[in-house]
């Protein structure tokens, strides 16, 4: 079996109120699993209720084919790291990381040797002598890490441990762990609402809206197969744009019968299109820009269909464009994602 995480009809409530719906997954020995989701979604929740410091309400929870869910946290093999990773401020890097080992009585020879070797993969093995006071934040959050990995877990649970970090930092940090995931190889669960970390980091990224999943898919086919409008807006900066549309077979119209893009779908339908994908420059949509931001690589417009709908588009050439310019643009058909308008289902295949 390895080291898997299965979640089976996983149900929390809080005195009555439900905050994660009989959530069913499962995660393969040593994959990087991301769970995603805006501010209350049950991100944490789903983490402690793996790691056995929250207790399921209902459901099970498996590790490595065992089934957990009424096994204390010592004893179900996980390590967390939390986003205020509160080391000892009196304590040595060295003792911080090895305090763990020290309680559960291990003998000082292999405490050290595995100390080494943990400060080694987050490469800290100069820092050992140090207090936490006189290290970098991101210096801290690897000796946070470190004291998770010494205890050689099955499974690695990671609670925005990177959000207290600055910008450039965060990249830096990104790239150790998923380095640092290729050496050790143990099953990681990392919460974020940080879309970029959770596409950067993850294999599989687990989408959480409101205590249910929206979709459990590669970043690849979160960007490209959104299987909600709920998903389409939430993954991709800026989001995709989604517009009321009506088909008639050949076409898809706005309610003023402007059409938008060839297709063959019948009826009323959502559009979805992301702003990257429209094509500047050339086609049969005229519409004034009523906004633009440059930023650098290329620039975003505020535009307005007819009927008055505002889209946005992302034009490298947004610079030759001035405010209040008319552009043309298309819909390429091969970019365009069809939703269900009442239920926000995907619709195309
Ligand atoms: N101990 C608790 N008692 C009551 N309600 C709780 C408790 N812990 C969490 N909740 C509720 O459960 C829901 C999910 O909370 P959770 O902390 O898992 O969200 P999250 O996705 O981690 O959010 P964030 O991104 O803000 O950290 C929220 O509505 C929250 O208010
Ligand atoms: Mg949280």
């Amino acid at each position: 079996m390895g080291n898997t995480i299965e979640l089976d009809h996983v149900s929390k409530a809080f005195d009555g109120k439900t905050v994660i719906h009989g959530l069913s997954a499962a995660f393969e020995d040593g994959e990087f699993i991301a769970i995603l989701g805006p501010s209350g979604c049950g991100k944490s929740t789903m983490l402690s209720m793996i790691a056995g410091l929250e207790r399921i309400t209902s459901g099970r929870i498996l590790i490595g084919g065992t089934e957990v869910q009424n096994k204390a946290p010592k004893d179900r093999g996980c390590a967390m790291v939390f986003q205020n990773y509160a080391l000892y401020p009196h304590m040595s890097v060295r003792e911080n990381i090895g305090y763990a080992l020290k309680v559960a009585g291990v003998p000082k020879e292999e405490r050290h040797r595995r100390i080494a070797e943990a400060a080694r993969v987050v490469e800290l093995g100069d820092y050992l002598d140090r207090r936490p006071s006189a290290l970098s934040g991101g210096q801290r959050q690897r000796v946070a890490i470190a004291r998770a990995i010494v205890r050689e877990p099955k499974v690695l649970l990671f609670d925005e441990p990177l959000s207290n970090l600055d910008a450039k930092l965060r990249h830096g940090m990104r790239m150790e762990l998923s380095q640092l995931h290729r050496r050790i190889g143990a099953t990681s669960v990392f919460v974020t609402h940080d879309q970029i970390e959770a596409m950067t980091l993850a294999g599989r990224v687990m989408l959480l809206n409101a205590g249910r999943i929206e979709q459990f898919a590669s970043p690849h086919d979160l960007y490209h197969r959104p299987a909600s409008t709920f998903v389409a807006s939430f993954i991709g900066a800026p989001p995709m744009n989604l517009i009321t549309v009506t088909g008639d077979g050949s076409a898809l119209r706005l309610p003023d019968g402007t059409i938008l893009a060839d297709h063959g779908h019948t009826g009323g339908v959502t559009l979805g299109i992301r702003p990257e994908k429209i094509v500047t420059g050339a086609g049969t949509l005229l519409a004034k820009v009523l906004y633009r931001e440059d930023l650098g690589s290329h620039c975003s417009l505020l535009v307005q269909l007819g009927g008055g709908q505002t889209i946005l588009i992302a034009s490298p050439f947004g610079t030759e464009i001035g405010a209040f310019d008319e552009i043309r643009f298309h819909f390429p058909t091969e970019q365009i994602h069809l939703f269900d308008t009442e239920t926000g289902l995907r619709a195309n295949s």
